[in-house]
Parts: C-alpha cells; structure tokens; sequence
C-alpha cells in the first residue's frame, strides 16, 4: 500500500541558486513478466509527454520483479503523475521510501535502469520494506543514497556497507576507444575474485539508444572502492549524471588520438559543468605532450586532471595500476601530481 507520510528535508539550502522540488521514490513490485525491459521502454513516450509538460523528472529502475521509481518536480505535477502511475495495472503493491524537498538531481524527463541479479523478488522485497519502515520513522537518507542502496544486490560485498556514504570510493572508468572500461573492470572482477553486476540504462532521447554500465566493488582496507564502467553515450543519460558528483575520479583511458581524447574530455567536463563538486580526472595514456592540452582544457572548465603516463601500454593491469595510485593517494592524504610508469 501507499503510506505519504510528509517528511520534508530541507538540503536545497545547502546547493546555493538550486529552487527546492518535490522529491518522492516508490517501490512496487512489477505485473509485467517478460520482456520487462523493452515493456517499460514503451512507457517513454508518454513520460516524455506528460513528465516534460509538468517539468517532472523520472528515474525508473527494474531489478528482482520490481520497480522503483524516483520523481522530482514541482508538488502538483509529482502528484499528477503519481495518480496516473498508480492506476496502472502493470504493477502493484508500492511502498514510499522517500519524501523530501530539495534540490533536483536528475536532469532529464525519463531515464531508466535495469540491474542483473540473481537475488529473489522475496529477498528485495524484504529490502523494499526495510527501507521503508526507516522512512515511516523519519531517517533522512538522499535519493541517491536510497536508489543505491536499493540496487545493489544483497548478495554484493558492497550491500552492507551502502547505508555508510563515506564507507565509499566510487571510481568511474571510461574509455575513448572501444570497450576498454569495460575490460578494466572485467579483469578487475577476475583478479579479486569479486561479482560484477550488470546493468543497462536508457535515456529521454532515442538517439543514443540503451547503454550498459558494469561495475565491482573491492575492499581497500579503509573503504569499498566501486569502480563503474561507463560508455561515452552513457555519461548523457540523467541517471548517470545524477550520480556524477559522488565520484571521486574518472579514470580516462584515452587512445592516443588528440581528436577523440579532446571529444571524450569535452563530454566529461559537460557532464560535470553544473556540479559543486566534481570528480577528478585520471587521464591514463601514451605520452606528457598528449596531456598537456588535455590538462588546459579540463582547467579551463575549473576541473582537476591528474596526468597517468603509461607509454605503450594498453593492457588493463598497466593501466590500473597507474590510475590505482591516484586513487589510494586520496585514501592516504598525499598530494596529487603527475604519475609516471617507467
Ligand atoms: C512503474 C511505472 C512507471 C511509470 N512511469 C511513468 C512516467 O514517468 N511518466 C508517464 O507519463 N507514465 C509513466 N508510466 C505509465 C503510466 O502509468 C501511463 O500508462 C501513461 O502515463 C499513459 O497515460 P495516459 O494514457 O493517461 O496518457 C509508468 C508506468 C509504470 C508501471
């Protein structure tokens, strides 16, 4: 059942120039039984028509035979929709697990996420209720911290740590050339032996299609490092930009070829522009003249780049291994500069 119980947080204060919205999540669990995805993905069209005419933003995720679905926007049109949506037949039984106000995270009308996993609808539904009788008596937790905790599978060495926000290192990988990020985080999967959890995303347009994001998490003996693989495409959907100012790195794995690197670079700095904070960026390649220009450009964007020389090397071990001690010198406190690998 649907319990609205007013719990208004105030965090718009705290993102100077931002107007509060409305901000409400839903789980529920799901009718549809095939094809859920492509079922959804349907939906689209008339969200892009009534979410965008009420200034509602949506994030729909589908994960174990339910849904969750995050809205943001001015009172009356979270209201409007909410009434449409629940009429719906396509699902059932929703619990609230957020109410606030504050300020917008999403930035687009409709996205949507799909996560692979193996846990059973009985075992997220106990989740679901979880996270809602913590609502019911008031714990404040932002939406994306619901949303991951949420979608991380129970079973994932990260789950139990989720309710701990600094417990975290999120590091998102993305490449210039091919699936690279995607192999990172592969061969990072196999060497720690861990999980890694599949997911796939859609945006508002159609023009980029759905995008896949996989990612890991290990331990690094102070916090859990997720470490995201992300295609360019991916860093245009709302979903990924929502999340972008909890990373604490982008590993750039660039190709080499000024053009693509520059493109690959221009598209981060968008996807970071209206942040308060913003990731630092690993840029991992060939030579010091090729990051030169790179470094210019993220600077005039107000964005830290860090320099990962690897000359001639392409392999994922290589390349980790340069990035990692970036990474680990945030965990320790030491400065940050340029990395050279002999
Ligand atoms: C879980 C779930 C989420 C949905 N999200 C939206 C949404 O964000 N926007 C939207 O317009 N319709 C959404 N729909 C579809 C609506 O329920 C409804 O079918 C659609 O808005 C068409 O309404 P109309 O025929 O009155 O125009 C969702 C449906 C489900 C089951």
């Amino acid at each position: 059942m649907l319990n609205l119980i007013h719990n208004s947080e105030s965090d718009a204060a705290h993102q100077p120039g931002k107007e509060p919205v409305r901000r409400l999540m839903f789980a529920s669990r799901s009718r549809v039984t095939e094809a859920v995805f492509t079922t959804m993905l349907g939906t689209r069209a008339d969200a892009m028509r009534h979410n965008l005419a009420d200034n509602v933003y949506v994030a729909l995720l589908i994960q174990s035979g339910w849904f969750m679905e995050w809205i943001e926007g001015p009172e009356t049109g979270v209201q409007a929709l909410l009434t449409r949506v629940l009429a719906d037949f396509r699902h059932h039984s929703a619990h609230v697990l957020h109410e606030s106000d504050g300020a917008r995270r999403l930035t687009e009308p409709w996205s949507m996420a799909m996560v692979q996993t193996h846990e059973s609808e009985a075992d997220f539904g106990n989740r679901v209720l979880a996270l809602h009788e913590e609502h019911c008596q008031g714990h404040r937790h932002e939406p994306t911290a619901v949303w991951r905790r949420l979608s991380t599978p129970q079973t994932h060495p990260g789950a139990a740590d989720q309710a701990i926000e600094w417990n975290f290192q999120r590091v998102m990988v993305v490449a210039a050339l091919g699936t690279d990020a995607f192999n990172m985080v592969r061969w990072l999967g196999e060497t720690h032996a861990a999980d890694v959890v599949h997911r796939r995303f859609v945006g508002s347009s159609e023009q980029y299609g759905d995008v896949a994001t996989d990612y890991v998490d290990l331990p690094t003996g102070i916090v859990v490092r997720r470490v995201i693989a992300m295609s360019q495409n991916g860093l245009k959907i709302g979903l990924t930009r929502a999340f972008m100012s909890d990373y604490s790195h982008v590993i750039v794995l660039l190709s080499g070829i000024p053009g693509r690197d520059h493109s690959l670079l221009e598209r981060l700095l968008s996807a970071c522009a209206e942040l308060t904070h913003r990731p630092t960026l690993v840029g991992v390649g060939p030579t010091a003249d090729h990051h030169v220009s790179l470094r210019q450009l993220a600077r005039s964007h107000d964005q830290v780049y860090v320099d990962c020389e690897i000359p001639d090397e392409t392999g994922s071990e290589a390349r980790w291994a340069a990035a990692q001690r970036v990474l680990d010198q945030e965990l320790t406190g030491s400065e940050m500069g340029t990395v050279r690998v002999a």
